[in-house]
């Protein structure tokens, strides 16, 4: 199978994990290239649900290399208790996953950030997983993070460590309620994480890059969503990483001539959750319905998702800028049973109708969506339907309607939580 890029075209959660562990069969490697665990990926197979927040959601098929790249960021004991988790479960995770030596570590002193200067903002808050992602990367960018493999050289790591605690604890010290932090007690925390995860650490770059060259396929599995893009999405209420296609290249060290397709990933609906603007949000009942129906709680935190209508303004806007070759729609199914079913064509601000996603916040914030209104399928059911003839009309027809509008084709369809509710066109 060829080379693909698995993307998320909203605000997250649109079925990766699922789609990412269906394509598994016909790939050899199946990597991640960007976040955290603030990820959630969920795949039900046989009605077991697992939920992968690391470890690439291929792991699940025995015989596949399962690839953490050097753009995500790790957390050892988040990383290990998963491995852990799984094994428990009977999945094999040993030579089977590679994380990379580049890949920057969360330290106790990120989470305590993160979570301290969401406090601070009050109102004004991200809404973040509270999982140390953003304070990782600003150490990244600002060059003085620490990464998997100075867990493998001590002294080094000591002198890192203590720097990276002095300049938390200053910065904590702005929130006299947090607990500082010990260099020491870090220390030998992830001493013995190094250890267990020793056996884990590898040049992934020269991995994936080998395994490209002899012919194996590799599925590049994006976390979060292209308007949670730190360039691309809804920024400041983002996440800290490039989530869109052109993270994969430099979250694994390849290059762009390798990628044969890039499939966005889309529910048939839309949600979000944490703060920001969502201008195809439901407020009231409807929204609530879709929440209910869609059993749309997070699978990370929990946390209620906001739900609203289908939108065109988005999923344009994530074709163009992950150069998508197809589209995959999810929990198609959710939307059985109802009467009228609306997708967002796009936003009115002021006097003019916006077609493309306005970049500014007050204009954003100023927008009111602009429906059409299409006829549902009641009566008829897609739920579990694997095969696209046995799919009701007008549920043909509302695939039809965004293929058309988006300008590309719809490669696959899931009807429902199990690997096998898929119909692949
Ligand atoms: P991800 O983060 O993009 O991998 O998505 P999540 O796993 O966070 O959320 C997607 C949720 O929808 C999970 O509970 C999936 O099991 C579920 N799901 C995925 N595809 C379908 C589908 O076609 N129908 C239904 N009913 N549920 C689905
Ligand atoms: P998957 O891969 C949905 C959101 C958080 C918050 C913002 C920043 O499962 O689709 P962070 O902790 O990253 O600093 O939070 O991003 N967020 C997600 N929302 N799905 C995710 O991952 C998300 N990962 C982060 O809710 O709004
Ligand atoms: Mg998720």
């Amino acid at each position: 199978m060829a080379n693909i890029i698995i993307v998320g075209t909203q605000w997250g959660d649109e079925g990766k994990g699922k789609i990412v562990d269906c394509l598994t069969e016909k790939s050899n490697v199946v990597a991640r290239y960007q976040g955290g665990h603030n990820a959630g990926h969920t795949v039900v197979i046989g009605g077991d649900k697992f939920i992968l927040h690391l470890i690439p959601s291929g792991v699940l098929h025995k015989d596949k290399l399962c690839i953490i790249g050097n753009g995500v960021v790790v957390d050892p004991l988040a990383l290990i208790t998963e491995i852990e988790e799984l094994k428990a479960r009977g999945v094999a995770v040993m030579e089977n996953l590679k994380v990379s030596k580049n890949a920057h570590l969360i330290m106790p002193t990120h989470v305590s950030l993160d979570l301290s200067k969401e406090l601070k903002k009050g109102s004004k808050k991200i809404g973040t997983t509270g999982r140390g992602i953003g304070p990782c990367y600003t150490d990244k960018a600002s060059r003085s993070g620490i990464r998997m493999l100075d867990l493998f050289w001590p002294e080094q790591f000591k002198e890192k460590l203590r720097a990276n605690v002095a300049d938390a604890n200053y910065m904590l010290g702005q929130f006299p309620d947090t607990k500082k932090l010990g260099a020491d007690e870090i220390y030998n925390m992830y001493m013995s994480y190094g250890e267990k995860l020793a056996p884990y650490v590898d040049d992934t770059d020269i991995t994936i890059n080998e395994a490209i060259k002899s012919g194996k396929s590799v599925l590049f599995e994006g976390a979060q969503g292209t308007l949670l893009d730190v360039d691309h999405g809804t920024y400041p209420y983002v996440t800290s990483s490039n989530a869109t296609a052109g993270g994969a290249m430099t979250g694994l060290g390849v290059g762009p001539k390798c990628i044969d397709e890039v499939l966005g990933v889309a529910k048939a609906y839309t949600t979000r959750v944490g703060e920001g603007p969502f201008p195809s949000e439901l407020m009231g009942q409807e929204g609530e319905l879709l929440r209910e129906k869609g059993a749309e709680y997070g699978a990370t935190t929990g946390r209620p998702r906001r739900c609203g209508w289908l939108d065109f303004v988005v999923l344009r806007h994530a074709v163009r800028v992950n150069g998508l070759t197809g589209l995959v729609i999810t929990k198609l199914d959710i939307l059985d049973g109802m009467d009228k079913i609306k997708v967002c064509v796009g936003y009115r601000y002021k006097d003019q109708l916006l077609k493309d996603f306005p970049k500014e916040m007050p204009i954003l914030e100023g927008c009111t969506p602009v429906y059409e209104e299409l006829d549902g399928w009641t009566g008829h059911t897609t739920a579990g339907v694997r095969s696209y003839g046995k799919l009701p009309q007008k549920a043909k027809d509302y695939m039809k309607v965004i293929g058309e509008t988006l300008g590309i084709p719809i490669a696959i369809v899931s009807t429902g939580q199990d690997r096998d509710d898929i119909i692949y066109s």
